[in-house]
């Protein structure tokens, strides 16, 4: 009897997420009303709309990928994470398709919600009581059990194709083409990884185009003086209370040399600004989005009061429903000391005169 031949199992692995990528249809590019004469055009990529409701259904098929083509994910290898995000959930969901098993690290606070969504792919949770701890134990497990770890904040600048490949950039651009203003003065994203603001930052490099880009950063965040200082050692040790965004420390794929300027934004301005996505646009988003809304308007009132036309794009990274418990539940938003009341009186100000003020 013929021993199978393994590259046969990865050459249909990749078929299947082949077929999963061509069953999809683009995201959307929404338009956020702001007042005509100012000559700026905000646009919203939204990414919960993709199968699995966010961002990181593009990594975690790009992850998977690379882990096949480097032949360290065959016929029946276990998946390794560290996440208990967006990135988990989405991973989950292609392991179930190509039949591996998938364990993600998680700290043992992480939200029922989210255990539920991992495990609803098929996924399993393995707890640490220390968040710091999640890397190592994903290593351990990954060497244990002979699975391949597959390590999204090293590898998400290296997985994903900054040249084109229907990467989040080519297909902002793509979209953008019939507009007013087809090469947006700014793009506006947060960092988990890094990974999508590295994407940002070299295809605009690559493809020579004069926009600038700009990482958000929410409270307890190493990336904002991780970045002024130039130090990729920087550390806060403390975790960021934006799902998705904001990180103890600079991580691996945060490429800070392709960024233009990193804007910090308190949290309570990041949750007060997805209520007024909802009301204005009914786009139901979670606070990631938010944060980067913040950084969108600030960097427009800057633009405004300098006489520069011209557009904006930032994304609509996940979906509200994932927070109802959290950034949508004012009794969690007292219980975190968060007043959104004089962040929405500065939105509102904004959409209504252009100016920010930075107090
Ligand atoms: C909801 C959400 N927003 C934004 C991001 C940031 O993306 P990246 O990891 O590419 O920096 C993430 C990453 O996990 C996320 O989950």
């Amino acid at each position: 009897m013929t021993t199978p031949d393994p590259r046969e199992w990865c050459r249909d692995a990749i078929r299947v997420l082949e077929a999963d990528a061509n069953r999809s249809a683009d995201t959307h590019l929404h338009v956020f009303p702001l007042p005509p004469e100012w000559g700026i055009d905000l646009y919203l990529k939204d990414e919960s709309v993709h199968p699995t409701g966010s961002l990181k259904h593009r990594l975690a098929r790009s992850l998977i990928l690379y882990g096949l083509v480097n032949g360290r994910i065959r016929k029946g290898t276990t998946l390794i994470e560290a996440s208990s995000g967006s990135t988990a959930v989405s991973e989950a969901y292609f392991a179930q398709m190509l039949g591996l098993d998938f364990v993600t690290v998680v700290p043992r606070s992480t939200s029922a919600e989210k255990i539920r969504f991992i495990e609803f792919y098929g996924g399993r949770c393995h707890y640490v009581d220390d968040p710091t701890q999640i890397y190592a134990e994903a290593e351990r497990l990954a060497s244990e059990c002979s699975g391949y770890y597959l390590d999204q904040f090293t590898l998400a600048e290296r997985a994903t194709d900054w040249r084109g490949n229907n990467n989040i950039a080519e297909s902002v651009f793509a979209q953008l083409v019939a507009e007013r203003f087809p090469i947006p003065t700014w793009i506006v994203v947060g960092a988990g990884t890094g990974g999508t603001s590295a994407t940002f930052g070299r295809y605009v490099r690559y493809r020579r185009h004069e926009t600038r880009v700009a990482v958000v950063d929410p409270e307890n965040s190493a990336y904002y003086e991780g970045w002024k200082s130039g130090r990729t050692d920087y550390t806060t040790g403390k975790p960021s209370r934006i799902e998705g965004i904001g990180r103890p420390r600079v991580e691996p794929s945060f490429i800070g040399d392709v960024i233009d300027e990193v804007l910090p934004v308190r949290d309570a301005a990041s949750l007060a600004a997805i209520r007024v996505l909802r009301e204005r646009t009914r786009h139901w988003a979670g606070g990631s989005t938010g944060t980067n809304l913040v950084g969108a308007f600030q960097l427009i009132a800057r633009m405004l009061a300098a006489g520069e036309r011209g557009s904006v794009v930032t994304l609509i990274c996940d979906g509200g429903a994932r927070y109802e418990a959290t950034h949508y539940n004012d009794e969690w938003i007292t219980s975190q000391g968060l007043d959104l009341a004089p962040e929405r009186a500065r939105i509102d100000r904004f959409l209504a005169t252009g100016e920010w003020d930075l107090a």
